[in-house]
């Protein structure tokens, strides 16, 4: 199997369990985007939220009915990728999110949602977090005085490049990402209170304890997990 049909998989299995009625928070990135066009080929009676322009556009575009926060302030569920996945100290799922470089208006959203469904293939299921690039969204005025302070912290920082290689990448807020080679991250909690405390830092990739179900498909299918299924079956 593919990573893209693995990918196809989680996304279609989540798109069965979203209900006529319910309010949905859409995520960002390839994963996201096949959840997207599943459910809006069910045709069902639902609201949206999206978590990025991108996906608004998708949804909008397949006929869904997009609105926003200030709308639907309250989300029965948000279904969303990550770039890795692992069981949390605390019992539910950890979360390194925004490669695709959508983390704040992600994490927005997500916080806005009952339940936090993460669809991913099983390459993305770890035993620690830090191997992928931790996404660090940045103030663009900030961003030489973050960037020295995320060094000294030993976190590698680098700043992203736009897809086009022309100048740095502009999230969606308008704000930079450095991408923070961390390595091993092995007290998440800690080292997003260390990220967090920096003048200029909007938000990080770390969605500690959010995700309340992680789909995880691989040559075996689907497969439902919650964080203790997650250490039996991580990869690394
Ligand atoms: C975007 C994200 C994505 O969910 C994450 O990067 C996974 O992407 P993909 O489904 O394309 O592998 O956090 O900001």
């Amino acid at each position: 199997m593919t990573q893209d049909e693995a990918k196809g998989l989680v996304a279609r299995r989540a798109a069965e369990l979203v209900a006529d009625g319910m309010v949905v928070g859409l995520g960002t990135g390839t994963t996201a985007t096949l959840f997207i066009r599943e459910l809006a080929a069910r045709k069902l009676d639902i609201r949206c939220v999206a978590s990025s322009d991108a996906s608004h556009q998708l949804a909008e575009s397949l006929g869904m009915r997009v609105a926003t926060l200030k709308e639907l302030p309250e989300l029965d569920v948000y279904v969303d990728g990550a770039d890795e996945v692992c069981a949390g100290a605390g019992g539910g799922l950890d979360l390194i999110k925004g490669g695709g470089g959508a983390l704040l208006r992600e994490k927005i959203v997500a916080s806005a949602a009952r339940e936090f469904i993460v669809v991913a293939d099983s390459t993305k299921a770890v035993e620690v977090l830090g191997k992928f690039p931790l996404p660090v969204e940045v103030i663009k005025m900030a961003l030489p005085l973050v960037e020295p302070k995320l060094a000294a912290q030993g976190l590698h920082p680098k700043l992203r490049a736009a897809k086009s290689g022309d100048g740095p990448y502009v999230t969606d807020e308008g704000n930079y990402i450095l991408d923070c080679a961390c390595g091993r991250i092995e007290e998440p909690e800690v080292t997003a209170a260390e990220i967090r405390s920096i003048v200029g830092v909007v938000e990080h990739g770390l969605f500690l304890g959010m995700a309340t179900l992680a789909l995880v498909s691989g040559e075996d299918g689907v497969k439902e997990l919650r964080a203790q299924d997650l250490q039996a079956h991580a990869m690394r």
